[in-house]
């Protein structure tokens, strides 16, 4: 696919739901309200913030800048940038493939609980049912591959959803898409948050969320679980803004958008956090001990507290199918970007067309996905690739990359003038310092902090073997490939998308 016959956005509006639409998954819903209530709650709010103006915001600037003045997918845009950098988009590229492929199966899951909740078929023992009758977990992990068809089957669904929405293209399939499941996605979330409020005991929840702890503010870890929350709640340092921006008309409105995405992305955060809270505060006040004993995050809080609140709810079906539809809809528009990056770098690097390139590399990470994940170790293996791919992978690609670019090429300036050219809100020299400096030490900060921790004890308390093999073996491995991916003699497009000319104002 040669730079002028470049897919594009029919609207700006349709590049901004399909960026939202990126930015608001699991992250939001099930990580964002445990990890603020932990931080500090009320006062969490002030490090969050801190990061969204001091890395977020301006790094989604960034990687809109990159894909859209080079109109490359991370590969090509960083070989424009300069032949040895390559190495960092094809890193992202295989970030982008370890992430899509166990995503995937968390979406399969809230698919499942949907038509759970109707019945309530979890029983008296959620979390029972759901590493036992349902995912059927082993205890440890073990070797060989044991499927379990309630996750299989929805999981062949979810992906043949994805690739049948990436190959009708990027305006009439993700875009499109979009446009139908972000105001569903609103809808359903809004009556559910309404919904939760309504409920005896919600305030407690509220207050127990909001209330702050100005001492958390002192602590450094605070600070890190800010920046990483704002990190894969964006969808920052995976490449997927590169990627969308790529597709944007010249005289696009970069830091606008951004600005736009950012805050949309928070406030559904914040929306989120409020949801759920208010529904932990209900089952607090019905059982009549403190907020503490449900609040949790990740799989503990969607598939196993909500499943118990929903079973003491007044209509907790009806509220059940919102809160797992939602779950669904927002984790599949952003894994419709994950796997966004994999086709469409795979494209602008050879030269094939839309559908071959959904066809082999998408067809690929579906298979990857559907061999590991629906099996009885899958939970295992999905637990740690996922603490490595996000601590080893997208942190610290997002930092070689800030330093690379800042100060290695040396880009920025050229970057900020490019998005300067055709933006609203005009960029100064302190993006340039926000990303120069106080990025890459929050970045750097960040990786000493999680190394010290995986160093002194074996995250999950898994085994050495386990974790050297789906844990720093990925890790390292997305790397190790990024590279050689990187020296491989691609043919097409070696300098087929010369940057486009700036266009003055
Ligand atoms: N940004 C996406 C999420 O929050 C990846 O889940």
């Amino acid at each position: 696919m040669q730079a002028e016959h470049r897919e594009q956005w029919g609207t700006r509006a349709g590049f901004l739901l399909a960026a939202i639409g990126s930015a608001i998954g699991l992250g939001n819903i099930w990580r964002f309200p445990y990890v603020a209530y932990e931080n500090g709650g009320g006062a969490f709010l002030i490090p969050y913030l801190v990061a969204l103006l001091t890395a977020g915001i301006p790094l989604l600037i960034l990687e809109y800048s990159l894909g859209h003045k080079y109109r490359a997918t991370p590969p090509s845009a960083f070989l424009q940038i300069s032949r040895p950098t390559q190495f960092i988009g094809w890193w992202q590229v295989i970030i982008s493939f370890v992430i899509a492929a166990y995503y995937a199966v968390i979406i399969a899951w809230a698919v499942m609980y949907t038509g759970f909740s109707i019945n309530t078929a979890w029983g008296g023992d959620p979390e029972g049912f759901l590493f036992g009758e349902f995912l059927q977990v082993t205890d440890a992990p073990s070797g060989g591959l044991s499927y379990v068809g309630p996750v299989l089957i929805p999981l062949i669904a979810v992906w043949i959803i994805t690739l049948g929405v990436l190959a009708a293209g990027v305006r009439r399939g993700i875009e499109r898409a979009n446009r139908i499941f972000i105001p569903l996605l609103v809808v359903l979330f809004v009556a559910l948050v309404i919904r939760a409020l309504t409920l005896p005991g919600s305030l407690d929840g509220l207050n127990a969320f909001f209330s702050p702890d100005w001492s958390a503010i002192t602590d450094s870890t605070v600070w890190v679980q800010a920046y990483g929350q704002i990190f894969f709640s964006l969808s920052v340092g995976f490449g997927i803004m590169i990627t969308y921006s790529s597709y944007l008309r010249r005289r696009s409105d970069l830091s606008g958008s951004a600005v736009v995405a950012g805050l949309a992305n928070s406030s559904f955060e914040l929306l989120a956090g409020i949801g759920v809270f208010a529904t932990i505060g209900f089952m607090a006040a019905t059982a009549g001990v403190p907020v503490d004993e449900f609040a949790t995050g990740g799989i503990g809080l969607a598939f196993v507290a909500f499943p118990e609140i929903i079973s003491n709810m007044p209509m907790g079906e009806l509220f059940g199918v919102l809160f797992f539809a939602s779950l669904a809809i927002a984790g599949l528009t952003s894994l419709i970007s994950i796997v966004q990056v994999v086709v469409g770098s795979f494209s602008d690097r050879t030269g094939l067309r839309r559908v071959p390139s959904v066809l082999i590399v998408g067809g690929f990470t579906a298979l990857v996905s559907i061999v590991l994940f629906p099996t009885t170790n899958g939970l295992h293996i999905l637990d740690v690739v996922d603490r490595f791919i996000n601590q080893y992978g997208i942190v610290v690609a997002a930092l070689v990359s800030v330093i690379v670019i800042s100060w290695v090429v040396r880009q920025l300036k050229p970057l900020q003038d490019h998005a300067n050219a055709t933006s609203a809100i005009r960029l100064g020299a302190l993006w340039r310092v926000t990303l120069g400096a106080i990025t890459p030490v929050v970045l750097g900060w960040m990786v000493w902090d999680s190394l010290q921790t995986e160093l002194s004890e074996n995250y999950g308390g898994y085994s050495n073997s386990f974790l050297f093999a789906t844990g720093w073996g990925v890790a390292l491995g997305a790397l190790a490939l990024g590279i050689v991916l990187s020296l491989l003699p691609w043919k097409q497009r070696q300098q087929a998308a010369a940057p486009e000319k700036e266009v003055q104002r």
